[in-house]
């Protein structure tokens, strides 16, 4: 701090240095600025402006400074330490906030701006809200040593321990390098903006002196790269304004802590079919390959057709998402007949593992809409684990203890059926569409498996075998490929018009408000990693 022009055994003057002193740490660099808009980026200030109701702004820390002295340290000791931290409301509701500042040593992060950041993530779990991070850093500050390192492990540990407890999402609005890529990595959610967001552990040279590799910033670790190769990401904003919306509509379905319970009483909904509701009864296509976009069936049974998108880039075989009913919050599962058949591979199996176990750490209702055909064959995907890694998703239904609501709209074959929220996994309401398909498998697979004999006899006979065969299938689709035998014994629900749909889940989830359920005290499960 310089000696100061006011005369400080005054109140006068001691103001006047407060304001000057403030003005001072809130103006930032000016040259610093100008590059940062020159990348196309606001600073963190106008983020956390426009991030926040207006005027909800209460800055915590805004004078910290590091103390280190070492590599001409002393003289670059910025008010702040080149990280904003804070308390404001959204909508209302109060939120704990970080935002890193690039203009200030790019945002790196050390012992005294890392401690900020501490005090704010116990603060939110003290006060049980959710807290959002926004990240621009080229991680530790190489020139504070371990120092820099331990501080990160400090958020981390912070990170792992509100897990499930407060909502914590991450947003990356411009370099997020070796450790500044961890916490996001915990939290609950991760938002890109498209181009200016970048995210690796190793940059592209240090790629390339280890492994020879070429690759450019936005291959590695762009926006792009994240939301639809990674799965890093949750959402691809086109700029900046758009990540800080996602953000802000992302929150208004999540609770402000695990213990939140939503007191409000919604309007209760017109049960009355409406035309979408009547237009669900001719939208699955007379041919079971045929595809048909299962967000009509979603957008038909929610709350004005409005769903959130989760990871919509990533395994785009299975949707996640949320949405209302009767004003309530609920969480979205969905097989996509459009991609890939709706088939689970590993991709699809781990966002969906993800987004259940999210929904029921914060209470949120799942609605599962299934139509699948099986995993994904081949070697890849069981090289690539998906033994492993699918077991994943029948474990975040097998432990979920929200109301879990199921219907089949076509194809529930063998193990994907047990996967996609079944009855048997748990599920409290499973109900299925009269084209519900419920069968170990296909009729094509099935055929050739339990008639292989009969089809050998026909070829050795001399007739013709494609008729035999196509025979032979019918009998199969007409005996097993219907819901019928599942209701018979009771594993499933009920069978429903498909124009019966929202009526059927709204009265479910009335029904289901006050669900118990419990699981054995145990220290923690062993979820297949
Ligand atoms: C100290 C840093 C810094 C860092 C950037 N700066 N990263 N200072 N420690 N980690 C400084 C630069 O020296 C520069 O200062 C200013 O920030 C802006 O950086 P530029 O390089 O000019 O910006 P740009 O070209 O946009 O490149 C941004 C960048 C690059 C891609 C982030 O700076 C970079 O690669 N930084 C190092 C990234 C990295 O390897 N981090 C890993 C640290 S190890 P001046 O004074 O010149 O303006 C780590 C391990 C933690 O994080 C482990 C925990 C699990």
């Amino acid at each position: 701090m310089t000696e100061s022009r006011h005369d400080l055994f005054t109140t006068a003057g001691r103001l006047a240095q407060f304001h000057e002193r403030r003005d001072a740490a809130r103006a930032g660099d000016e040259r610093g600025i100008a590059a940062q808009r020159g990348r196309g980026k606001q600073t963190a200030r106008e983020r956390l402006t426009a991030l926040l109701d207006e005027g909800s702004f209460q800055e915590l820390d805004e004078f910290a400074r590091h103390d280190n002295t070492r590599f001409g340290m002393a003289s670059k000791r910025p008010d702040g330490d080149g990280v904003i931290t804070g308390l404001g409301t959204i909508d209302g509701r109060t939120v704990a906030v970080f935002a890193h500042d690039f203009t200030v040593l790019g945002g790196s992060l050390a012992e005294a701006n890392g401690r900020k950041i501490v005090k704010v993530q116990e603060l939110a779990l003290k006060l049980g809200c959710p807290i959002i991070g926004i990240n621009d850093s080229g991680g530790a500050r190489i020139q504070e040593g371990v120092a820099s390192i331990a501080l990160f492990a400090e958020i981390f540990r912070r990170n792992v321990h509100s897990s499930g407890v407060v909502p914590q999402i991450s947003l990356i609005m411009g370099p997020s390098a070796g450790g500044a890529v961890y916490s996001p990595a915990l939290t609950d959610f991760t938002v890109m903006v498209d181009k200016t967001s970048h995210m690796f552990i190793t940059g592209p040279d240090v790629i390339k002196t280890v492994t020879g590799e070429e690759v450019g910033f936005e291959e590695l670790g762009g926006g792009h790269t994240h939301n639809t190769v990674s799965g890093n990401a949750h959402y691809l904003a086109s700029d900046e304004q758009d990540a800080l919306d996602y953000v802000r509509d992302l929150l208004s379905f999540l609770p402000q802590n695990n213990m939140d319970t939503d007191a409000a009483e919604a309007a209760a909904a017109d049960l009355t079919p409406t035309e979408e509701d009547l237009a669900l009864d001719a939208l699955i296509p007379d041919s079971a390959n045929q595809p048909y976009d299962i967000l009509d069936v979603i957008g038909a049974v929610v709350d004005d057709g409005d769903v959130l998108q989760v990871q919509e880039l990533f395994a785009p075989n299975i949707v996640t998402g949320f949405a209302r009913v009767e004003g309530r919050p609920v969480g979205i599962i969905a097989n996509q007949p459009m991609q890939l058949a709706g088939t689970l591979d590993i991709n699809a199996s781990e966002k969906a593992a993800r987004f259940v176990r999210t929904c029921d750490a914060f209470g949120l209702p799942i609605l599962t809409f299934v139509d699948v055909p099986g995993f994904l064959p081949g070697t890849e995907q069981e090289w690539g684990g998906i033994i492993r890694r699918g077991a994943k998703l029948i474990y975040a239904y097998g432990e979920a203890t929200v109301p879990l609501i199921t219907v089949i709209t076509r194809k529930a074959y063998g193990g994907a059926y047990c996967v996609m929220g079944s009855k048997q996994l748990g599920a409290d309401l499973n109900l299925a569409w009269p084209t519900g398909q419920i069968a170990v498998m296909g009729a094509q697979g099935a055929a050739n498996i339990l008639y292989r004999r009969q089809l050998k006899a026909a070829e050795e006979n001399g007739e013709d075998v494609e008729a035999v065969r196509a025979k032979l299938i019918e009998e199969y689709e007409e005996e097993l490929l219907n819901p019928y035998l599942a209701a018979e014994a009771g594993y499933i629900d009920a069978v429903i018009a498909p124009s019966e749909t929202r009526a059927r889940i709204v009265r479910g989830l009335r029904a289901l408000r006050n669900k118990r359920a419990e699981l054995p005290p145990r220290r923690h499960g062993n979820i297949p990693l």
